[in-house]
């Protein structure tokens, strides 16, 4: 964690240490680190061909956690295996394009598409597309990068 940025060495009546706590929530927020989404790779087959890769977005972030416990959680977890594999690391290894073909058509990832099929091989369970729409797949998304830079 990043604490000390612009104020460690101005003057003040307040100690440093006083001046980070207050300082604190919004920096972590604005500053939470993450990696850059995967640019090269398979795309996956379904609705989704391009990606407009933008900023991080904590907002965006928040709204896809809370759909990940209502959606996904029956089957995965983030950092454990469970039906489906543990999702920590899938945003620097599967293209963005990839992971939202995934979560919105997984029937034609799984019929079609190589990694999908692979993967699958190592599962009982199937992956089941949960109704969610483009927008809210892309929120899991920015969530699963979030948890990703950690
Ligand atoms: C019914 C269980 C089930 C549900 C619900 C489910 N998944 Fe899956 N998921 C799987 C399984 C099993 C796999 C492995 C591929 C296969 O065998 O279908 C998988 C694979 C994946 C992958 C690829 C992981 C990798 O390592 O490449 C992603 C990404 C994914 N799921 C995201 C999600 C998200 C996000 C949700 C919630 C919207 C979700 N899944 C809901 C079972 C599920």
């Amino acid at each position: 964690m990043v604490f000390c940025i612009t104020s460690c060495t101005s003057e003040n009546s307040k100690s440093d240490r006083q001046k980070n706590q207050e300082e604190t929530p919004d920096k972590t927020k604005e500053q939470a680190p993450v990696h850059d989404y995967l640019m090269e790779g398979n795309k996956g087959v379904g609705t989704i061909n391009q990606f407009e890769r933008k900023p991080f977005d904590s907002r965006l972030a928040d709204q896809g956690n809370k759909l990940f416990i209502v959606k996904c959680t029956i089957c995965h977890e983030v950092k454990e295996d469970k039906i489906g594999p543990a999702l920590y690391g899938v945003t620097k290894k599967r293209t963005p394009e990839w992971i939202l073909n995934m979560i919105l058509t997984p029937d034609q990832m799984l019929a079609k598409d190589p990694d999908a099929i692979a993967l699958s091989q190592s599962y009982d369970g199937m992956m089941t597309a949960m109704g969610l729409n483009e927008q809210e797949a892309k929120s899991i998304l920015e969530y699963l990068r979030k948890e990703d830079a950690k």
